[in-house]
């Protein structure tokens, strides 16, 4: 069965839909015709997106602007979905550190465990019961190339990517016979544009432009997999490089090289 095909009483959800991957996932849903519910913190940010989506698609756009770092607004936000009809979830929400960890602010790194794994789990825990009784349901998680190796230097993040993926890909193997689809979206450089050389981060520095993918196409290329029920999508070259490494290679041999790249981007 295709993922859900929109509806009035239905919302698909994108969390992390104020920029990048999500904000594309967000225009990508709209315009095949579906109702959403956007979620971040900047509630700004997703008003505008949401009234350019209503203008541009006629479709519902309700936002939440809450800190899915909180456990309690998670809480909110989860029992609000359990009892909604949630056709699709994008968990897409994350954020990433770079450098040793004992260097970095210890608050972050728990936020960032929170965030990029906590949320990902209560909110897929909210919506899967209903999917599963309703036969019917889409869940793109977003996981990342760096969720398949150790890397020190981003020791936080691909852990929390380690989580999202292997769930993710588990996940699908229990529901893939009752009608809910589940794609992991592992990707390795995008972003919106290319920056100016004044705003060039140390990663666009590094990451030469053929390797970057376009936020809005990766979106594009996700939703597509997830109406295929495809296991995972992971685009451009350096992505499935990433991969095949991360999936072959002995770990002891892959930490340090690919360590020695990050330290660069701890800078
Ligand atoms: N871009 C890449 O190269 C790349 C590669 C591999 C994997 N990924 C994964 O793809 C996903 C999206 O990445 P991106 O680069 O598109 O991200 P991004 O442009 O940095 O956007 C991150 C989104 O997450 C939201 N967010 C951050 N902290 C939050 C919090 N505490 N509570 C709620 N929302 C929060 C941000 O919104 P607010 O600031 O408004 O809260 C924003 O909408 C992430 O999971 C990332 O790990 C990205």
């Amino acid at each position: 069965m295709p993922v859900p095909s929109p509806s009035a009483t239905s919302r698909a959800v994108i969390t992390g839909a104020s920029s990048g991957i999500g904000m594309e996932l967000a225009r990508a849903l709209a315009a095949r015709g579906h109702s959403l519910i956007l979620v971040a913190r900047r509630g700004d940010v997703l008003e505008e997106l949401a009234a350019e989506l209503h203008r541009q698609h006629g479709v519902t756009v309700e936002v939440r602007a809450v800190d899915l770092s909180e456990p309690t607004s998670v809480e909110v936000l989860a029992a609000e979905f359990a009892g909604r009809e949630i056709s699709i979830l994008c968990n897409n929400a994350g954020i990433a550190t770079f450098g040793p960890v004992s260097e970095l602010d210890a608050d972050y790194e728990r936020a960032q465990v929170l965030l990029n794994v906590n949320a990902v789990h209560d909110l897929t825990l909210a919506v899967l019961p209903q999917m599963v009784a309703r036969r019917s349901g889409g869940i793109l998680m977003v996981g990342s190339t760096a969720g398949n190796m150790p890397i020190p230097n981003n020791a936080t993040y691909a852990a929390t990517k380690a989580f999202v993926n292997t769930f993710s890909e588990s996940l699908r193997g229990e529901v893939s016979g009752q009608g809910v689809h589940v794609t992991l979206l592992a990707p390795g450089p995008v972003r919106t544009q290319t920056p100016s050389a004044d705003e060039a981060s140390i990663v666009d520095k590094m990451v030469p432009d053929f390797l970057w993918h376009s936020s809005a196409k990766v979106a594009e290329m996700s939703l597509d997999a997830l109406s295929h029920n495809k296991m995972r999508v992971v685009p451009g070259t350096l992505s499935k490089a990433m991969s095949v490494a991360g999936g072959y290679s002995p770990r002891a041999v892959v930490a340090p090289i690919v360590g020695g790249f990050y330290r660069k981007l701890g800078g």
